[in-house]
C-alpha cells in the first residue's frame, strides 16, 4: 500500500499516544499547565452563576436588600475574571515552551535520521520530502501540543462543566439546551474523512513544492542557461494550483461549519425560549436561570464551534505526525558510525573478492569483481561511462553493501570496521566537489578538529596554497554556498586538501582531472603525486596519461574487469586499454 494511502488511512491512536509520550519529560510544566486550564474555565463558569445571583437575588428581588451587596458581587465577578486571564496568559507560556521543547527534540532526531539514513534510501525518498517532512511537518506538531492537546482538555471540560452548571440550575431547561447535540455530532462525523484525505493531499503537495524549489534553485544555472524559466514557472505554477485546491478545500469546509454552528446555536437558544415562554410568569423557572442559560448556551457553542475548527488541526497534525513518525520509524537500515566495530589504525589493504552489486534488483552494475591493492600501492580504475568505477569506491567506504562477495579492508570485512573510524581513514574525493558555506579552513577540517598548521600543511600538500594564497583572507577566506565563487579547479584542489588533511591510511580519488586546462592539469597532477605518496591510493581517471605511473591498471568494461597490469604490460597487451590510450594520444596531438 503506498504510503499516501495508508495516511489517508490514518494511523490514528498510535500517534496520539506517540505525541503524548513525548510529553512525559515535562509531565511537571504540563500539570502546571492543566491547572491554569481549570482555573481559566472554573472563570468561564462562574460567570453566568454571579450573573444569575445578580438577576434572581437582588435585581428582580427589588431594592431593599442594598446596594452593597451587589458591588462585593460586581468586585468577585471582576475578581474572577482577573483571575482566569492571569492563569490563561501563564498557561500558554508554559505550553508554547514545552511544545518547542519537543518540537526541538523531534527536529534533531529527524536530522540525526536523515544523516544516518543509507544512500539507497536516500535515494529513493528524495530531498524535498526530507525536507519537508523535517521542517513543515514538525512545525504542524505544535498545533497538536496548542489546540489539540490543552485546547480539547480545555474545550471538553469546559463542556462538561457548562453541562453539570445547567443540569443542576435546572434539569429540563438542561435538555432543552442538549437536544442539538447530535446533530453537531453528525455533521463533524461527516466531514471527518474528508477532511483527513484533503490534508494528505495538501502535505504531500507540499512536500513536492518544497523538492521542486530546492531543486530549482540549486540547478538555477542549468535552468538559466537553458531558458527554461518558464517551463519550470509552469511546473511550479501547475502544482501550486493543486495546493490551492487542497487549501480552497479546507477553508470551504471551514466557512460552512461556521454558520452551520451557528444556526444550530440559535436554534439552541431558540428552543430554550420557547420552553421558558410562560413558566417564568408561573415561577417554575426563575428569570436569573434563563439569563444564565444564554450565557452558558453561547459558552457551550463557542467550545463546540472551537472543535469543529480544531477537527481540522487535530486532522492536519495527526498526519503530520504520521509522515514524521514513519520517517523515524524506518530504522531498520540506519548506520551506526560509532556502533562498536573493528577500530585499528589502517594499512591500507583493499581486496575485493567477486564482488557482486546492483543498485537496484537484478541489475548488475558490478560483476565479479576482484582485486587487491597492497599497502602504499597505487590503483587505477580506468573504462567507459557508466562502467561502475564511482560504484566500486561506493562499496569501499560502505556507502552501499554488495549483494555478493566480499570487502576486505587490512583483511576484516568493512561491515566489521566501525563505520566512523572506517570513513575516517579512507578518504574520498567524489566526482563532484562539494564545499559548504563557511571559509577554506572550515572545508579543509571537515572531519573535526585540526590546528591551522595543519590546514595550512593540507593546503600545501595539495599545491592549493598557490591560490589560497592570492584571496585577501588566505585559508579564512569565505566559501559561498557549494563553492559557487571557485573554479572547478580550485575547488578540485580544495577537496584535495581536505581528503589529506587528517591524514588517511587510502585515498580515493574520483575523476580528478576531467574538464580542465592542462595548467591546471598539471598543479593537480603534481598535488595528486604529493598527496598519495606514502598511503594506499586508488585513482579513477579518463586521462590515461595521469595513471602510467600506478602500481595497477583496472580497466572495466560492464561491471566487469576485464583487463590489468601495469601501463606497459597492458600496452604490450594491445587490449582495450592500448586502443583507449591510442585514441587519447591521437586526440592530445591533433
Ligand atoms: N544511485 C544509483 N542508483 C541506480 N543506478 C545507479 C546509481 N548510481 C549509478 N547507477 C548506475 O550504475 C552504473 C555505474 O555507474 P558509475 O557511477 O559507477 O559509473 P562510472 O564508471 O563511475 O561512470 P563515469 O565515468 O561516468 O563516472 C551506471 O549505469 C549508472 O546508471
Ligand atoms: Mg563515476
Amino acid at each position: 500500500m503506498s504510503e499516501n494511502k495508508r495516511l489517508e488511512k490514518g494511523a490514528g491512536r498510535g500517534v496520539v499516544l506517540r505525541l503524548m509520550k513525548l510529553m512525559t519529560p515535562y509531565l511537571p510544566a504540563i500539570a502546571l499547565c492543566v491547572l491554569c486550564v481549570l482555573l481559566v474555565n472554573a472563570a468561564q463558569l462562574v460567570k453566568p452563576y454571579v450573573l444569575k445571583i445578580v438577576v434572581d437575588d437582588y435585581l428582580t428581588a427589588g431594592i431593599d436588600r442594598g446596594v452593597q451587596p451587589l458591588i462585593a458581587l460586581g468586585l468577585v465577578y471582576f475578581a474572577v475574571i482577573a483571575l482566569g486571564s492571569l492563569a490563561g496568559m501563564f498557561q500558554s507560556r508554559i505550553l508554547s515552551r514545552v511544545c518547542q521543547k519537543i518540537l526541538a527534540t523531534l527536529r534533531v532526531q529527524a536530522f540525526d535520521h536523515i544523516h544516518r539514513m543509507p544512500l539507497a534510501d536516500m535515494d529513493d525518498m528524495g530531498s524535498g520530502r526530507l525536507l519537508t517532512r523535517s521542517t513543515n511537518d514538525i512545525e504542524t506538531l505544535n498545533e497538536f501540543y496548542v489546540d489539540v492537546l490543552i485546547g480539547l482538555f480545555k474545550d471538553v471540560f469546559l463542556i462538561a462543566g457548562i453541562v453539570v452548571m445547567m443540569f443542576a440550575m435546572s434539569w429540563r431547561l438542561a435538555l432543552m439546551g442538549l437536544v442539538t447535540l447530535p446533530l453537531i455530532i453528525l455533521i463533524t462525523l461527516l466531514c471527518k474523512g474528508a477532511l483527513r484525505r484533503n490534508f494528505v493531499r495538501m502535505k504531500a503537495l507540499i512536500g513536492r513544492i518544497n523538492g521542486f524549489l530546492s531543486e530549482s534553485i540549486s540547478g538555477i544555472r542549468v535552468i538559466q542557461a537553458f531558458s527554461r524559466e518558464k517551463n519550470k514557472y509552469d511546473q511550479l505554477y501547475d502544482l501550486d494550483r493543486q495546493y490551492r485546491k487542497t487549501t480552497l478545500f479546507q477553508v470551504t469546509m471551514n466557512s460552512v461549519m461556521r454558520p452551520l454552528m451557528e444556526f444550530i446555536n440559535i436554534g439552541a437558544t431558540a428552543i430554550l425560549l420557547l420552553y421558558a415562554f410562560g413558566r417564568v410568569e408561573t415561577g417554575v423557572i426563575e428569570v436569573g436561570v434563563i439569563v444564565a442559560f444564554n450565557s452558558y448556551i453561547r459558552q457551550f457553542f463557542d467550545p463546540i464551534n472551537d472543535l469543529a475548527e480544531k477537527y481540522n488541526s487535530v486532522q492536519s497534525a495527526l498526519v503530520s505526525a504520521d509522515r514524521v513518525f514513519s520517517l523515524l520509524d524506518d530504522d531498520a537500515n540506519l548506520e551506526q558510525p560509532d556502533a562498536p566495530g573493528y577500530d585499528e589504525t589502517m594499512r591500507g589493504r583493499v581486496e575485493f573478492r567477486h564482488v557482486w552489486f546492483a543498485y537496484v534488483g537484478e541489475e548488475w552494475v558490478l560483476r565479479d569483481v576482484s582485486f587487491t591493492v597492497n599497502p602504499g600501492e597505487k590503483a587505477a580504475f580506468v573504462g567507459a561511462t557508466g562502467a561502475g568505477k564511482t560504484t566500486i569506491i561506493s562499496l569501499i567506504s560502505r556507502f552501499y553493501r554488495p549483494q555478493k562477495g566480499e570487502i576486505l579492508i587490512d583483511g576484516v570485512p568493512v561491515e566489521e570496521w566501525k563505520l566512523s573510524a572506517l570513513r575516517k581513514q579512507i578518504s574520498v574525493v567524489l566526482q563532484d566537489v562539494f564545499l559548504f558555506t563557511g571559509t577554506i579552513a572550515d572545508n579543509v577540517r571537515i572531519h573535526g578538529d585540526i590546528d591551522d598548521a595543519q590546514v595550512a600543511r593540507a593546503i600545501e600538500l595539495s599545491c592549493a596554497d598557490g591560490f589560497v594564497k592570492r584571496l585577501p583572507d588566505g585559508m579564512n577566506a569565505p566559501v559561498a554556498e557549494r563553492g559557487a565563487t571557485f573554479s572547478t579547479g580550485e575547488r578540485q584542489l580544495l577537496s584535495f586538501a581536505r581528503a589529506i588533511a587528517h591524514d588517511p591510511a587510502i585515498l580515493v580519488l574520483d575523476e580528478a582531472t576531467a574538464n580542465i586546462d592542462s595548467e591546471t592539469e598539471r598543479v593537480i597532477q603534481r598535488s595528486i603525486e604529493s598527496i598519495s605518496k606514502g598511503r594506499t591510493a586508488l585513482f579513477i581517471a579518463h586521462r590515461l596519461s595521469t595513471i602510467r605511473a600506478c602500481d595497477a591498471i583496472y580497466v572495466l568494461e560492464h561491471g566487469q574487469i576485464v583487463e590489468q597490469g601495469t601501463h606497459e604490460e597492458l600496452m604490450a597487451k594491445g587490449g582495450l586499454y592500448a586502443s583507449m590510450s591510442a585514441v587519447q594520444e591521437a586526440e592530445t596531438a591533433s
